[in-house]
């Protein structure tokens, strides 16, 4: 037996989704750019992904374009805002995913903008009175870049209270919601915010294809340079199967939302008391039995030599899980979140992951293996 719980690492291609991309890798070959009956056919399944993705998101299709994936999405969001939009200063967590952390680090390093830490709490909160004293303390031009639901221990961030705040004192709002597209709604006229990012792989789309939701106020110039692809701000020709995949793997989500997360959120809670009955010493990270992001469990280990290999140990037995994120898995340096939020602790952390995919069969297996190693 193979348990995948690592769905936040990537979560597996639905057999739907694959089924709707197929024929844009074996029979619709046309360049969407050409101007023939294939190219045009190409091109409108690109524009009606884009329909699809605007309208589950309440945007307008000018506002949505298609990337290679989270990392890039974001990417663009702050190197474009600091160059075209004037944006001096970056206020962001430590908590953040490498994407937006290390893009940020190098735009601090390269001396073109100012950055502060927004105050975080032992579960991953953000303090929202420290971010508010920020905003006020100065009046260069800001961006906020505060990720949705964390990758690694599932804490979620208060958006509605965000995007007002930056609204009040005239922030631009970027968040990272790769981990909350398509498994919670998300709505931009009743939550203002001026980018967003999302990743199909983390809704049983595609790897390597993404968008960017770009608010019509913010007009920034090409990332990429050549062709006049994506309205001329991605140069490169589209990744049309992978968009059409993205596009109904997200209506798919959508669609589905409230009873994937049902059937999710009781797996995880299932998980959480075998877990806690059967090695009664762990620790559970982040607002995990408040706002959380269903599909994430993350759990502390106390450390000793049988914890030391535990997700490798759980390989072997046939399980799949992280000690992290999937970009910092296999790094001997650790967590960068767990580091920020309990720079002392020796525990080893393990994030289990969920998809509606799974089954409690496969919790049982999962406990049973853990009992073992442990
Ligand atoms: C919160 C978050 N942001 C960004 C990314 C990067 O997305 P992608 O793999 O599409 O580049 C990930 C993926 O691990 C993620 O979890």
């Amino acid at each position: 037996m193979r348990v995948y719980f690592d769905n936040a690492a990537t979560t597996p291609l639905s057999e739907e989704v694959l089924q709707t991309m197929l024929p844009y890798l074996r029979e619709h070959q046309g360049n969407p750019s050409s101007i023939h009956a294939d190219g045009r056919k190409a091109r409108t399944a690109i524009e009606d992904a884009r329909k699809t993705v605007a309208n589950y998101l309440n945007a307008s299709i000018g506002e949505i374009f298609f990337t290679s994936g989270g990392t890039e999405s974001s990417n663009m969001v702050l190197k474009c805002a600091v160059r075209d939009l004037g944006v001096q200063r970056i206020i962001t967590s430590k908590i953040e995913h490498h994407c937006v952390l290390h893009t940020v680090e190098n735009l601090e390093k390269a001396g073109l903008v100012q950055v502060n830490y927004v105050n975080i709490d032992k579960k991953g909160k953000v303090d929202l009175e420290h971010l508010e004293t920020l905003l006020q303390a100065d009046n260069t031009k800001t961006l906020v870049s505060l990720m949705y639901a964390n990758n690694e221990i599932g804490t979620l961030l208060d958006t509605e209270k965000v995007s007002a705040l930056c609204q009040e004192n005239q922030a631009l709002f970027h968040s990272d919601t790769v981990q909350a597209v398509g498994h919670f709604p998300i709505d931009v006229q009743s939550m203002p915010i001026n980018f967003l990012t999302g990743s199909a792989h983390k809704f049983h789309g595609p790897k390597g294809v993404g968008f960017v939701y770009i608010n019509g106020d913010n007009i920034i110039n090409p990332y990429i340079n050549g062709g006049s692809q994506e309205r001329n701000m991605r140069a490169g020709t589209e990744n049309v199967a992978g968009i059409v995949g993205l596009a109904k793997a997200f209506e798919l989500s959508c669609e589905n939302m409230q009873e994937r997360r049902k059937y999710i959120d009781e797996l995880r809670s299932y998980f959480k008391v075998q877990l806690q009955a059967a090695i009664p010493d762990i620790t559970f990270n982040g607002d995990h039995d408040g706002h959380y992001l269903h599909k994430v469990l993350s759990v502390s280990f106390p450390n000793s030599p049988k914890t030391e290999l535990i997700v490798f140990n759980l390989d072997i037995a046939g399980i799949s899980a992280s000690g992290g994120s999937a970009c910092s898995s296999g790094v001997e340096a650790g967590s960068h979140v767990m580091a920020a939020l309990q720079p002392d602790d020796l525990s080893k952390t393990v994030r289990f992951s969920f998809s509606h995919y799974n089954t409690k069969e496969e919790v049982d297996y999962v406990i049973e293996k853990l009992k073992k190693v442990i």
